[in-house]
């Protein structure tokens, strides 16, 4: 997949379809593989698998082996969300485990462009994420720097929360100031997303929605997600 042809920029957004990016948090554990083929089935552009440590984040889930094991089924792009303090630590794991996209969360990393650097350097692409609360104006200095911003739309930690209003205008605000700059990261959205939250971030410019919930929680993983899609 191209990465250019992600991003849905002004006058494109209407036309160019969104991608996809089913996150693994809610799907069903005991049957991987098969959560896997599901949606691959449904030509989904992106994998999200979120990495949560007990710290940055309360919960937690997984680490670097089992995205390998999960590399070694997916033929999809691995879009991997670390909501970990301290990322400079793992990555490199994370990278050698199969991930393509690696994104770090702005309020972690002590020194983000940096991390940013290193994701590179690994041949990654380098994603930039920020919970609701965040100052946008902490990104501001990155959006040269990076293939992604990753705009939660909840607060990292959880799936299944509702989505935060807020946050389109975050999503509004970074389309415009990619056009002025002239910067092509792509726009992920991420959290309480469904079909009427991802119509509604695609018209504020978003050219990537996750959502978990809404697809691994429906009957039907194909009709979750052409709606997501639109
Ligand atoms: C939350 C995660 C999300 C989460 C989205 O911290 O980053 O990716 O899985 O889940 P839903 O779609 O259920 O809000
Ligand atoms: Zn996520």
């Amino acid at each position: 997949m191209s990465w250019s042809h992600l991003v849905r920029a002004e006058g494109r957004a209407r036309e160019a379809r969104a991608a996809v990016a089913p996150s693994l948090l809610a799907c069903d554990f005991a049957h991987l593989a098969d959560e896997i083929a599901r949606v691959e089935k449904e030509d989904v552009e992106f994998l999200h698998l979120d990495v949560m440590d007990g710290h940055f984040v309360k919960n937690i889930t997984f680490g670097p082996p089992l995205v390998k094991s999960i590399a070694s089924v997916a033929k999809t792009t691995l879009d991997t969300h670390l909501m970990i303090e301290n990322p400079e630590r793992y990555i490199e794991p994370f990278m050698q485990a199969g991930t393509h996209v690696l994104t770090i969360h702005v309020e972690a990393s002590t020194d983000v462009r940096r991390d940013l650097q290193a994701i590179r350097n690994l041949g990654g692409k380098a994603g930039l994420a920020f919970n609701p609360d965040c100052p946008f104006e902490k990104l501001e200095p990155y959006l040269g720097d990076i293939d992604l911003l990753l705009v939660m739309s909840v607060f990292a930690g959880f799936g299944g929360q509702s989505f935060i209003e807020g946050s389109l205008a975050h999503v509004e605000r970074a389309a415009r100031l990619r056009k002025h700059h002239g910067h092509s990261f792509a726009i992920e959205i991420d959290g309480g997303i469904a079909s009427e939250t991802a119509r509604r971030a695609r018209d504020a410019g978003a050219d990537i929605l996750v959502a978990g919930t809404a697809i691994f929680k429906s009957p039907d993983y194909g009709a979750s997600i052409r709606a997501i899609r639109g």
